[in-house]
């Protein structure tokens, strides 16, 4: 079973990136913390980030006929990009959504998610920890 787990702009800087409300951990521990809990299952786990919505599309399409599962967090483009959804669609393939913080309960421009529309679950506020918890829910789903 191989994931692919894509993370948008700005999640590179976690640990730096405001940590009141992402945290003080590191993207590279967040990387660890991963790849651990899909050893923990057999899963290959393939992690992407990037700062640039065309470069996800390009991911999102990479993943068609590649992969058995997809998590991810758009960062910002959760809340503007149609082309993310399109891609999510178009590939056809499970998907779950993962946000560190508790977008519901802050700004009003985040509580929209095209995304989301695309996926078959969203886990938000839940901190890093979301990340495993998508591992696992996806696991108990395609295996
Ligand atoms: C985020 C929430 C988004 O609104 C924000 O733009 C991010 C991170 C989260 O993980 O909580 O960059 O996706």
């Amino acid at each position: 079973m191989k994931f692919i787990i894509i993370n948008g702009p700005n999640l590179n800087m976690l640990g730096v990136r405001e940590p009141e409300i992402y945290g003080k951990t590191s993207y590279a521990a967040l990387e660890a913390l991963i790849k651990d809990t899909c050893a923990e299952k057999n899963i290959e786990a393939e992690i992407f980030q990037s700062n640039h919505e065309g470069a996800i599309v390009d991911k999102i399409q990479s993943a068609y006929g590649n992969c058995d599962g997809i998590i991810i967090n758009p960062a910002a483009y959760t809340h503007t990009s149609i082309a993310i959804l399109d891609a999510l669609k178009a590939v056809g393939i499970p998907a779950v959504e993962v946000h560190i913080s508790d977008i519901a309960s802050r700004e009003d421009f985040r509580q929209v998610s095209y995304v989301g529309k695309a996926c078959v679950k969203t886990i938000a506020g839940a901190g890093l920890e979301g990340y495993r918890l998508a591992v696992l829910f996806l696991w108990e789903m395609v295996k």
